[in-house]
């Protein structure tokens, strides 16, 4: 967690919405590019939702690059449970031997070893041993005055189908909380990650369309980035101080992306305890700041690209909207500008997908690409200068 979280009200207030509903009809995506602060947001909309009187579950599916319907399964039991061992049903009652015995009841807790019973002894498909065993947990916790549960999953863009195994985990996911929320139980999905995701949803069961309330992170604006940098050192303990000209630095090199604030900031942070002389303050040292972010963050993902791809992620480096969204055929034309042999349009197409697989660069639902990265443009113009 940042030391300050700035901005994201609005994220927060929707989510507060989404919290209110009495049959879930909408869930949550959460998304934008790494680094923009996705998870931290996440960390902090679980405690409003305890406090509102939900129960919360889930993980982080980094791990699960591809996994089976049968690991889903397991992922969900085991998430389940974590909350779900706690409560107890009445099993009947035990006859103890004796003249005073009484009865006894014997109390279940559904913890995961009974859960999982449940699925396995439900016929079926695994969407349908999964729906038993959710519907039933609500005919549980119903009795409580519990809300419901959400379950919430990071690097969600991870799930995905896999036809030639003739595994779908992520459509039984979508499958699963569509009729469960259609039959009333209130268990809302709240699924976290890159650009890629929600189009990946809608690819693998259209209505996903309508299934879910997207919410997308950008830069911070103006104020909350400048909250991002100040807040934290506004302490009166805190030795550091930044004049506006300095705040206005660092929220400049960082785009106004999260990530490059935290990094900037420590690095400005280290470099001014060293040289600290009481009430002077030193300069930002921009260019060292900045070769050390390229050498950290850029160089990486840079070393696996190939020289042809270099030169055409040069090519859309010099487009105007290369922080934005840019079209093959822009990149066609400013290749012959910028090159002494331009690219083809099949050329610029083919080496979208190879970089789209590495995670350079994705396409969005209109068919237009971007830099999957950051300030990705910025660093390849200073390789080239
Ligand atoms: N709203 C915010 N204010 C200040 N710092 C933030 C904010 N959001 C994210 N950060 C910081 O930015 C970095 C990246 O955040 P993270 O949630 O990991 O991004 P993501 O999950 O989108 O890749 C972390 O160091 C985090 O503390
Ligand atoms: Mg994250």
């Amino acid at each position: 967690m940042p030391p300050y979280l700035a901005g994201r009200e609005a994220e927060q207030q929707e989510f507060q919405r989404l919290l209110k509903q009495e049959t879930i009809l909408d869930n949550m995506v959460l998304t934008g590019l790494r680094g923009v602060g996705k998870t931290v947001l996440l960390e902090r909309l679980k405690p409003t939702a305890i406090k509102e009187g939900w129960l919360w579950v889930g993980t982080d599916l980094s791990e699960t690059i591809s996994v089976s319907e049968a690991n889903l399964a397991t992922r969900i039991i085991t998430d389940l449970s974590v909350v779900t061992s706690a409560l107890t049903l009445n099993a009947g009652t035990s006859e103890q031997v004796g003249f005073t015995a009484t009865p006894s009841p014997i109390l279940q807790p559904m913890n995961y070893a009974f859960l999982n019973r449940k699925y396995e002894e439900t016929p079926g498909l695994v969407v349908d041993k999964l729906k038993a065993v959710l519907e039933f947990v609500w005919s549980i916790l119903k009795q409580t005055d519990r809300k419901g549960i959400i379950f919430a999953y990071d690097e969600a863009q991870n799930l995905s189908d896999n036809a030639p195994k003739e595994q779908y985990p992520l459509s039984v996911l979508l499958d699963l909380f569509q009729s469960i929320q259609r039959k009333g139980v209130p268990f809302m999905l709240v699924l976290v990650g890159l650009p890629t995701l929600f189009p990946k949803l809608v690819e693998a069961r259209t209505y996903a369309e309508r299934m879910f309330r997207i919410l997308s992170l950008s830069q911070l604006n103006d104020k909350d980035r400048r909250d991002a940098i100040v807040k934290p050192v506004q302490d009166a303990k805190c030795p550091i101080k930044f004049s506006d000209a300095s705040v206005e630095i660092i929220a400049d090199l960082s785009g106004g992306y999260p990530y490059f604030i935290q990094f900037i900031g420590r690095e400005v942070f280290d470099v001014w305890i060293q040289r600290l002389t009481a009430g002077v303050e030193t300069a930002i040292p921009v260019e060292e700041i900045t070769r050390k972010l390229d050498t950290d963050f850029f160089t990486g993902r840079w070393a696996r690209v190939t020289d042809r791809q270099r030169e055409m992620m040069y090519v859309i480096s010099n487009l105007e909207s290369c922080d934005g969204e840019f079209s093959v055929q822009e990149i066609v034309e400013e290749s012959a500008v910028v090159l002494s042999k331009g690219f083809g349009n099949s050329h610029v197409n083919q080496i979208l997908v190879a970089l789209t697989n590495q995670g350079l660069v994705y396409k969005n639902r209109h068919g237009k690409y971007s830099f999957a990265v950051p300030l990705m443009a910025g660093f390849i113009r200073r390789q080239y200068d």
